[in-house]
């Protein structure tokens, strides 16, 4: 049951709930989108995010789409960000990590699915940005991105200092960014150092925003952006100024 957040000074719906309830919310409401879009004969654009929190959204939409039969057929996926400097079938590439996770489960085809390639060089990668921006202005935009939030406040990966006005791009990823996943590179060494993002602009042009942020080693950036001042410093802050974002918390996060 989600409870009135006290902390709703600033412009984001604050939610504060166990994290499979958030799923199921945030599940529940892009399954009505789906069929919303599909009832009015409308193609739907959703943005994904990869990462530990989106975990209870996917296996809920994966449970969706099995037990309710819903369809994808008419759904663009788009996601945030894409590591660079990978051999193109790299299943540590988040493009093998969300056909893993959801796209094989709701039957999204990878002609479907805009994602960066891993494997392109600094030059590809800039024309490669550029034309995707262009194709999503074609499809009309994004009707819901999700997002998780990092440690130091980015956004996809709009490490601070990214501004509001940026788009999509090749960036260099943070220290702190890096040494949060050597886990699963086996060392600081082996993380890739740059990556392509969604910029800040390019985010707050979806229609909706429903970011996640669960559990203790979130609080203090949470914090920072309730009540901090809105900018570059902390990217996750230009959510506030979004007309239809969501921040979904755990009671450890808030
Ligand atoms: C991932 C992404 C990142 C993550 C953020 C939180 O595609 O864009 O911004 O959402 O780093 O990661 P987790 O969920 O692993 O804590």
């Amino acid at each position: 049951m989600a409870q009135p957040c006290p902390a709703a000074r600033t412009g984001l719906d604050v939610r504060v709930l166990e994290p499979a309830e958030a799923g199921r919310e945030v599940a529940g409401e892009i399954a009505a989108l789906v069929r919303a879009s599909s009832r009015a004969g409308r193609s739907c654009v959703l943005g994904f995010a990869t990462g530990r929190t989106p975990l209870g959204v996917y296996s809920e939409l994966a449970r969706i789409q099995r037990e309710e039969r819903l369809a994808f057929d008419h759904v663009t996926a788009v996601n945030l960000d894409e590591l660079l400097g990978l051999a193109p079938l790299d299943p540590r590439s988040f493009r093998a990590w969300m056909r893993a996770r959801l796209f094989d489960a709701l039957g999204i085809p990878p002609e479907r699915a805009l994602i960066p390639p891993c494997d392109l060089d600094q030059c590809d990668a800039e024309s490669w940005c550029s034309s995707f921006e262009q194709r999503l202005a074609r499809l009309g935009g994004i009707d819901l991105q999700l997002l998780g939030l990092g440690r130091n406040g980015h956004i996809g990966f709009n490490e601070p200092g990214s501004g509001r006005q940026t788009r999509t791009r090749r960036v260099e990823l943070a220290a702190g960014t890096r040494a949060d996943a050597t886990a699963e590179w086996g060392g600081t060494e082996g993380v890739p150092t740059h990556a392509i993002t969604l910029g800040v602009a390019t985010i707050l042009e979806a229609r909706a925003l429903r970011c996640l942020a669960f559990g203790e080693r979130k609080r203090a950036i949470v914090r920072r952006v309730l009540e901090g001042p809105v900018g570059p410093d902390v990217p996750g802050t230009f959510l506030r100024e979004h007309p239809d974002a969501k921040l979904y918390l755990d009671p450890a996060a808030f």
